[in-house]
């Protein structure tokens, strides 16, 4: 297993789309500043829903008894020192490959604290609506801010609709690349 300073979770299905353009740019951002960058794109994945069966909470247990893709993407979010995640706002939240993925992440709790904590954070959402409360992106990001708190480094709100399109705001893909040395670097 080669390990990677950074994994950067790809949770929209168009390959040529706006997060995953601007996921790209923290990409190079990372490599620039010398980072290892593992992309894991959900929607290409085995990836089942969270049954809430609670085992992998228990004290005997060290996972998740799904198995699927998950199995391979655990030990790399743990290993990662940061960890970007990059969706479409759907339907006012993160898409539902962005949201099953979350909730498999239950597993990396357990009774000495929680594998995700400590780790730096990077948010990337793209979304229509050029309102923040109207497209729902408050909502998506309120959801990252609950869920990792003090670790995130910046969260990068994108507005485009057709894929791609983001690509023509240099302003936003400026900062992404940022983003991507800050995650290396603070
Ligand atoms: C199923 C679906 C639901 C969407 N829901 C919203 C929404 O609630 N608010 C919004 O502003 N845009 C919404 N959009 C538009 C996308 O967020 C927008 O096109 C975004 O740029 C897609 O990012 P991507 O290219 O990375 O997939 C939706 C698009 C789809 C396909």
């Amino acid at each position: 297993m080669n390990p990677i300073d950074i994994a950067i979770i790809l949770g929209s299905p168009r390959k040529n789309g706006n997060s995953i353009a601007l996921a790209g740019q923290v990409e190079r951002g990372a490599r620039d500043s010398g980072a290892t960058v593992g992309n894991f794109y959900l929607h290409g994945m085995d990836i089942g829903f969270c049954n809430g069966c609670g085992k992998c909470r228990e004290r005997t247990s060290k996972t998740c008894v799904i198995d699927d893709d998950m199995q391979m993407l655990y030990p790399k979010l743990r290993q990662a020192q940061a960890i970007l995640f990059a969706s479409p706002v759907y339907w006012a939240h993160v898409s539902g490959q962005m949201k099953v993925f979350m909730d498999r992440c239950f597993a990396l709790g357990g009774p000495e604290g929680h594998d995700m904590e400590g780790k730096r954070y990077g948010i990337i959402l793209t979304y229509a609506n050029s309102d923040h409360f109207k497209s729902g992106t408050i909502n998506a990001i309120r959801t990252f801010q609950d869920s990792f708190r003090t670790g995130i480094v910046d969260i990068i709100c994108g507005n485009a609709m057709g894929a791609g399109e983001i690509k023509e705001n240099r302003s936003i893909m400026d900062s992404a690349y940022n983003l991507g040395k800050q995650l290396v670097r603070s």
